[in-house]
């Protein structure tokens, strides 16, 4: 009997060593342990056992039995805990490592030259106010000093909404609302966009214009030099020279375009040995019109001409951006291509 202990033992050791499941165990487990489990026979037959071999037999069968329950459940516990570390491995979560990082925007360069000269505006104390887009034609043109019939009414290439209302051409009606509005003192800026139909590698459609003025009394062209010198140097450098160039616009007298030394070849005309081809070798970029409010706008929003006197500017938004940025076609502001946008 015991003999056939000590060989059913190394049997199931045998069978233990093949396991490598939980289900091999489960099989092992009843094939030995189970109901008709071979050592649960085996054991059953110690009842027919001469009395006094009985304990020492059933001694050792219950060592065996124990044992393999032993063993299976060492066996169930270690396997149970190697998947568990597994497990704990592949989630291993490294939180040293820098997050997902999501793609942000940025400004576009066209909004970053308005805001800048906007702010260079508000640095020197001009408040900021907007008129609407939609304009009728007394605020974009009678009360600016053009009459339905000026010549200059052709060279803004209207786009009309009715027979009275337009989209607006430039920023000069803001000028009109808020001297409608408000007594002199005034220093004031209006950003915004324009709408003209013309359209190629300069001119688009819809562009943007910072329109500015001063009223006050005893208001001189040389505050509107000061101004602008200021502007320019701040936009563009502190090297920038202006040249003011007469002109004529409807709503100033005098009138002046002014042009700051090429940004390019810092108004040497040439570069690189070759000709500026920016300033076309003139050394001069032409950038802003401006001049002294004239006394017929004053009347129309019933200021004393006599009394008051100011200065207004019209700068636009596209050309400093192409200047600052060194842009060659002015669609590219507007494509949204984003890799042109990407290198601003
Ligand atoms: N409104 C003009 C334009 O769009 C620009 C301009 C010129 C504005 C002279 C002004 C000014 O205020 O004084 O062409």
């Amino acid at each position: 009997m015991k003999a056939t202990l000590d060989a059913l033992g190394a049997e199931i050791e045998n069978a233990l060593d093949g396991c490598r499941s939980d289900e091999d165990l489960e099989r092992v487990r009843i094939a030995y342990l189970g109901r008709k489990g071979r050592l649960t026979e085996v054991m059953r037959g110690v009842g027919a056992l001469a009395p006094e071999e009985r304990p020492a037999v059933g001694e050792l069968a219950n060592a065996l039995k124990r044992r393999v329950d032993e063993c299976i459940t060492a066996l169930r516990e270690r396997w149970k805990a190697e998947r568990r570390q597994h497990e704990l491995e592949r989630e291993r979560l490294d939180v040293t490592l820098p997050g997902r990082v999501w793609p942000y925007g940025h400004v576009h360069p066209l909004t970053a030259a308005l805001d800048e000269a906007v702010a260079i505006f508000v640095s020197l104390g001009f408040s900021v106010y907007e008129g609407p887009h939609i304009e009728d034609e007394y605020h974009n043109f009678e009360a600016l000093n053009i009459p339905s019939d000026h010549p200059a009414r052709d060279m803004h290439d209207t786009f009309f909404v009715d027979h009275t209302h337009i989209l607006r051409t430039h920023t000069s009606p803001v000028q009109i609302r808020v001297m409608e509005n408000q007594e002199p003192p005034i220093a004031a800026i209006a950003p915004g966009a324009v709408f003209r139909h013309d359209d190629d590698v300069t001119h688009s459609p819809m562009f943007h214009q910072v329109e500015g003025f001063l009223v006050d009394r005893a208001v001189t062209f040389g505050d509107l030099k000061g101004v602008l010198s200021l502007f320019v140097q701040r936009m563009f450098g502190d090297d920038t020279r202006l040249r003011f160039r007469p002109s004529f616009f409807p709503f100033t007298e005098p009138s002046a375009e002014i042009d700051i030394s090429c940004v390019i070849c810092g108004g040497a005309r040439a570069v690189n040995g070759g000709t500026c081809r920016v300033c076309k070798a003139t050394g001069w970029l032409e950038i802003l019109g401006a001049g002294m409010i004239h006394p017929a706008v004053f009347r129309a929003v019933g200021y004393d001409p006599e009394v008051v006197t100011g200065f207004a500017f019209g700068v636009g938004i596209e050309r400093v951006a192409m200047l600052k940025y060194g842009i060659t076609d002015i669609r590219l502001l507007f494509q949204n291509d984003l890799r042109f946008l990407r290198q601003f």
